[in-house]
C-alpha cells in the first residue's frame, strides 16, 4: 500500500520535489505504523503535518502557477481545495471520535490516492509547463540572469 519515492517521480523543480518527497515519507510512515498496529498513535501527528503541509505546499504551487500564467490553474487549484477539504473532514472526525484505527485506514487511502492522482499526474503537468516557461524566459533574457 505504501509507495516508494524514485527519481521517476521527480518533477524537476527542487522545492516541489522536496515537499513531495516529504509527503511520500509521511504516507509510508503512516502505512508502516498501521502494519505495526501503531496507526492510532501516528495519526494525530500525520494530520497535524498535513494541515501545515497543504498550506505551504499549495501556496508554493499557486505562486508557480501565477508566475507562469499556467492555463490549467483553475483545475489544479480545485484539486487542492478538494484535498484540503478531505483532510479537514478526517481531522474533524478524529476530533469527534478520537484516533480510531479506521480513521488511519481512511487517511492512508486518501493519501495514496492523492499521490497517484495528483502528484503523479496533475503536478507533473504543471511542472512540465513551468520548466518550458522557464526555458523560454532564459532564452528571452539571453541566459537566465535576473
Ligand atoms: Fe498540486
Amino acid at each position: 500500500m505504501g509507495m516508494e519515492w524514485t527519481a521517476r517521480l521527480a518533477v524537476g523543480i527542487d522545492d516541489i520535489d522536496a515537499q513531495h518527497r516529504e509527503l511520500f515519507r509521511r504516507v509510508n510512515g503512516l502505512v508502516t505504523a498501521m502494519g505495526e498496529r501503531r496507526g492510532r498513535e501516528e495519526l494525530a501527528e500525520v494530520v497535524a503535518f498535513l494541515r501545515a503541509y497543504v498550506d505551504v505546499h499549495f501556496e508554493a504551487e499557486a505562486r508557480l502557477m501565477a508566475r507562469t500564467r499556467y492555463p490549467g490553474r483553475a483545475f489544479h487549484a480545485a484539486e487542492h481545495a478538494h484535498f484540503r477539504a478531505q483532510v479537514e473532514e478526517v481531522a474533524s472526525r478524529i476530533a469527534a471520535d478520537g484516533a480510531e484505527s479506521h480513521h488511519a485506514v481512511k487517511l492512508a487511502g486518501l493519501l495514496c490516492e492523492w499521490l497517484r492522482q495528483h502528484v503523479l499526474l496533475t503536478d507533473r503537468q504543471l511542472a512540465d509547463h513551468v520548466r518550458a516557461e522557464d526555458l523560454l524566459d532564459d532564452r528571452w533574457r539571453g541566459g537566465g540572469e535576473g
